[in-house]
C-alpha cells in the first residue's frame, strides 16, 4: 500500500503547542460529524464529500469524450473561471511537461480562456487558433457567468466560421447545471454533448467532477489514478475520529491556532514550480470559503526558490503577520546531476556529482529553518511524489480541511456572497437591463 501525504508540525511547535493542536483537532471531530450528517452550514453543497465513489460511474464516458476530442483536434480551449477553471489547470500543470507547449513531439495542447476579459488576450488567442484544429470545452455551473459567456460567444463564432456549424457542434462540449442556465439551453438548441455539475457541488469543490476531469483526461492524464488517490484520502480522513492521525483535522486546527496567535496571512509555498497552479486553486478554495463576515485567513502563495529573491525578504523580516504552509515533494520524476568543471572557475565544484533535487531539498530545509528563526511558523505537508495519485490525495485533503476550517471559524464554507458586489457594479456600468437604478447611483459617484 502507498503511504499517504502527511502533516508535520515540528516547525509550528514553538508558536502553538502540539497538545493544543491535538485538542482543537479532536474538538473539530464534531465538524466532521456535521459534514457527514449534513447538519452544518451550507449542507446543500456536500456532494464533493463522496465524489471519489460517485464519479466512478462517469469515468468511461469522460474518457470516451476526451478520446474523441483528441482524435478530431490538436488543441482544446477550456473556457471557465474560478472553480470552473482552476482545478483542471492546477492538475494539468502539476502533471504535464514543464514546457509542453514547446515539445516537438506530437501532443494535444490545452489553452485557457474565459478567466479574464482582456481584449488583447482574446485577440492573441484568436491569432493562435487560426492555425489550429481546435475543440472547445466550456464550463460554467450557473451557465450565466459573464467572463466565460463572452469568451464562448467569441470562440463559438470563430469555430463555426472556421469549421462550419456541424463540425463545430461536434467539437463543443458544455459542462453546466443539469437543467438551468443559458449554457444548458444553448447546448440543447445547438445539440452539444454535455456533462452536468451536480447541484450539491460548488465550483471550487468541483475538480473531481467532469468540470475538472474532462480537461485533465483530454491532456492524457490518468484520471482514474487521481480519483483513487482522492478515495484513499477520503478513507483516512472523512470518518477518522482519531485527530492525531487525521491530516485534514491537524491542518485545519494548526492554521486556526496560528491565526489566533495573531497571524492572519497564510502563504502556501513549494520548491516544486509545477505546483504554481495548485497554489492558485488552493487560494480560491480557502479564500472564497473562509473570507467572509470579517473573518478568515488571507491565502497567499510563493514559488521557491524564485520568490526568495523577491517576497523572501518580507517573509524573513517584514511584519510578523504571516505563517507558511510548505508543500514538500520528496521524489522528483526526473534526474539531473551537476557536472564537475576542471578549473572550478564558478566555484561550484563542491556541488559536482550532486542531484539538483538534493540541492533543492537543502534549500528547502535551510529556508524553513531561517523562516522559523524569523518567527514564521511553518506547517509542512509532505508529499511522497508528484503523480496522479498524490494530486488526488492533496485535492481531497485540502477540500476536507477547508470545510472543517470554515466550521471552526463559524462561517458557511460553501457560499460566496461577496463575489456578487463587483458583478452588480459591472452590469450597472454596462447598462444591463434591470440595473438602471444602480447605474444612476454609480455614474453619479464617478462624476
Ligand atoms: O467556487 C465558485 O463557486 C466560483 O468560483 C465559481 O466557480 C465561479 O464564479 C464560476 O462560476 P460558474 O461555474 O457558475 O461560471
Amino acid at each position: 500500500m502507498k503511504e499517504n501525504i502527511s502533516v508535520n508540525l515540528v516547525n509550528t511547535a514553538r508558536f502553538i503547542p502540539y497538545e493544543e493542536v491535538i485538542a482543537l483537532a479532536q474538538k473539530s471531530v464534531r465538524h466532521l460529524d456535521a459534514l457527514n450528517a449534513g447538519t452544518g452550514a451550507g449542507s446543500d453543497f456536500l456532494g464533493w464529500l463522496s465524489l471519489p465513489e460517485q464519479i466512478l460511474t462517469q469515468m468511461d464516458r469522460i474518457e470516451r469524450v476526451a478520446k474523441h476530442l483528441r482524435s478530431v483536434s490538436d488543441t482544446t480551449v477550456v473556457i471557465g473561471i474560478g472553480g470552473s477553471y482552476l482545478g483542471a489547470r492546477a492538475v494539468i500543470e502539476a502533471l504535464s511537461h514543464s514546457f509542453s507547449s514547446l515539445l516537438r513531439t506530437k501532443h494535444h495542447e490545452i489553452i485557457y480562456a474565459g478567466h479574464n476579459i482582456s481584449e488583447d488576450y482574446s485577440s492573441d488567442l484568436l491569432d493562435i487558433l487560426e492555425g489550429r484544429n481546435y475543440s472547445i470545452v466550456v464550463i460554467s455551473k450557473s451557465g450565466t457567468t459573464t467572463e466565460p459567456a463572452i469568451a464562448f460567444r467569441i470562440l463559438k463564432d470563430h469555430l463555426e466560421r472556421k469549421a462550419g456549424k456541424t463540425i463545430a457542434a461536434d467539437r463543443i462540449i458544455a459542462i453546466t447545471d443539469s437543467s438551468k442556465g443559458a449554457l444548458r439551453s444553448l447546448s440543447e438548441i445547438n445539440g452539444y454533448d454535455t456533462f452536468s455539475i451536480p447541484d450539491n457541488i460548488g465550483g471550487r469543490y468541483s475538480v473531481l467532477t467532469p468540470a475538472g476531469l474532462l480537461p485533465i483526461a483530454i491532456m492524457g492524464i490518468d484520471i482514474r489514478a487521481i480519483v483513487k488517490g482522492a478515495a484513499a484520502m477520503e478513507e483516512s480522513t472523512r470518518r477518522n475520529k482519531n485527530a492525531s492521525v487525521n491530516p485534514s483535522l491537524l491542518y485545519a486546527a494548526a492554521r486556526n491556532l496560528i491565526l489566533q496567535s495573531g497571524r492572519p496571512v497564510e502563504i502556501i509555498a513549494s520548491f516544486t514550480p509545477q505546483l504554481h497552479y495548485l497554489a492558485e486553486w488552493w487560494k480560491q478554495l480557502f479564500g472564497e470559503s473562509e473570507g467572509k463576515e470579517g473573518k478568515g485567513i488571507f491565502p497567499a502563495s510563493v514559488d521557491l526558490t524564485t520568490d526568495l529573491h523577491s517576497l523572501g525578504q518580507y517573509i524573513q523580516e517584514g511584519q510578523r503577520i504571516l505563517f507558511e504552509t510548505m508543500i514538500s515533494v520528496r521524489n522528483t520524476r526526473k534526474k539531473i546531476t551537476i557536472p564537475a568543471e576542471k578549473d572550478d572557475s564558478d566555484q561550484l565544484n563542491y556541488l559536482s556529482g550532486k542531484r539538483l533535487s538534493e540541492v533543492n531539498l537543502q534549500a528547502e530545509t535551510g529556508t524553513v529553518l531561517a523562516h522559523n528563526d524569523g518567527n514564521v511558523p511553518v506547517i509542512m505537508i509532505n508529499v511522497p511524489e508528484l503523480d496522479e495519485y498524490y494530486i488526488g490525495q492533496l485535492i481531497y485533503f485540502f477540500e476536507l480541511a477547508c470545510a472543517v476550517s470554515g466550521y471552526i471559524i463559524d462561517v458557511n464554507p460553501f457560499d460566496q456572497p461577496g463575489v456578487e458586489a463587483y458583478k452588480k457594479n459591472m452590469f450597472a456600468l454596462l447598462d444591463k437591463p434591470g440595473f438602471e437604478e444602480a447605474a444612476k447611483k454609480l455614474k453619479e459617484r464617478l462624476k
